[in-house]
């Protein structure tokens, strides 16, 4: 490793913030000895936060249906061969029950951007959820709304919201989404999550068609200044009914190697080693942990909606993905010195 990029990781982990070509060279020079040193910078400073802790959350994918039509999305509204299907609320509550016997303290709502999904019918739903688990976080992953939405299902119980940017870089934006969404309003859904008291999450995909170094730089600089309670980043898999289908997929080394620089970025933020990284790679849970991710996100969906809930081929939904295995989950993580903990895992800000 050159004496340059050892400095420069040295900066990092020191000040949590580099310039643009610093951020650009220690990606552009990357080489095994780098990610190693990263990963024990990173590991470090995640101990000094978290110790061996890994938090888990539980997954429920609430519907398929989606208004968007993101070029990159197995989900997205122009793929006809996308069976749909829509959870009740009995059901989203029956996968809370029985993540809550399973140790699993937060629940993620994830879901298309699903018209039927009205204020009024999540605000019950959450208001739901708290009743029955009062000491459980509820996490929203529900895609772009107005800001008197946000505010309405915040008031309501919600505590954190996950809303991957995608790209913090407009152009690269619009090559990955149609027309009719916007870079702008996309950010402008991060400003307003955060300003209304949310513990917020963004994210991007490594690898995504187009994706240059510079984009990434941009998103590296984006996580610096935006902050983010959360940030989740795992690589680009194509899916086959998509404009994006013949492209390549993103590399678990690159996933690996932003884990390390957003954990040494944002010491406290609370980093998935995501299902992507899983799909992709059998040990690639472990390998995102071991690079500075601290969050797992076991799978709670009923079992007949996992397979339809196809943001990409191939994803993970059952053996270690799934929630009812946590045992093995629990036990993968433990040999390689980390322990799953039964906690709300609140960001530490
Ligand atoms: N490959 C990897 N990640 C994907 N996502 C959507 N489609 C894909 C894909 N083909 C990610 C997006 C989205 C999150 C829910 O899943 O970043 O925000």
């Amino acid at each position: 490793m050159d004496k340059k990029i050892k400095d420069i990781i040295e900066k990092l982990a020191e000040c949590h913030s580099l310039s643009a070509d610093e951020y650009k060279l220690l990606i552009t020079e990357r080489d095994e000895e780098s990610a190693e040193l990263l990963s024990i910078k990173a590991d470090a400073v995640r101990r000094e936060h978290y110790g061996t802790d890994i938090y888990i959350r539980g997954l429920i994918e609430i519907s398929n249906i989606c208004k968007n039509d993101c070029f990159y999305c197995g989900i997205r509204a122009g793929n006809k061969n996308c069976e749909r299907y829509r959870l009740t609320e009995e059901e989203i509550l029956s996968c809370c029950k029985e993540g809550y016997k399973l140790g699993i303290r937060t629940f993620v709502l994830q879901g298309g951007e699903d018209l039927h999904f009205t204020d009024a019918v999540l605000c019950n739903l959450i208001q739901q959820i708290k009743i029955n688990h009062p000491d459980c976080a509820v996490t929203l992953s529900l895609g772009e709304r107005s800001k008197d939405s946000y505010k309405a299902l915040y008031d309501a119980g919600a505590d954190r919201y996950l809303l991957r940017h995608e790209t913090a870089d407009s152009e690269h934006y619009s090559k990955l989404h149609p027309s009719a969404m916007s870079f702008e309003t996309r950010m402008q859904c991060l400003h307003n999550l955060k300003d209304i008291g949310y513990q917020v999450g963004c994210g991007f995909m490594v690898g995504s068609p187009y994706q240059t170094v510079d984009n990434i730089v941009k998103d590296l600089q984006f996580i610096e200044a935006f902050q983010p309670d959360m940030c989740g980043i795992g690589p680009f898999i194509p899916h086959k009914d998509t404009p994006f289908a013949s492209f390549e997929q993103g590399s678990v080394e690159l996933t690996c190697y932003l884990l390390s620089i957003i954990r040494l970025i944002c010491p406290s933020v609370l980093l998935p080693a995501t299902t992507a990284l899983g799909t992709i790679d059998k040990q690639g849970r472990e390998k995102g942990i071991l690079a500075g991710a601290n969050v797992i996100m076991p799978n709670l969906s009923p079992e007949s909606a996992r397979s339809k809930y196809e943001l990409y081929n191939g994803k993970l939904a059952t053996g270690s993905e799934a929630a009812e295995n946590i045992l093995k989950i629990k036990n993968s993580i433990k040999k390689i010195g980390y322990r799953i903990v039964c906690a709300r895992g609140d960001a530490k800000r």
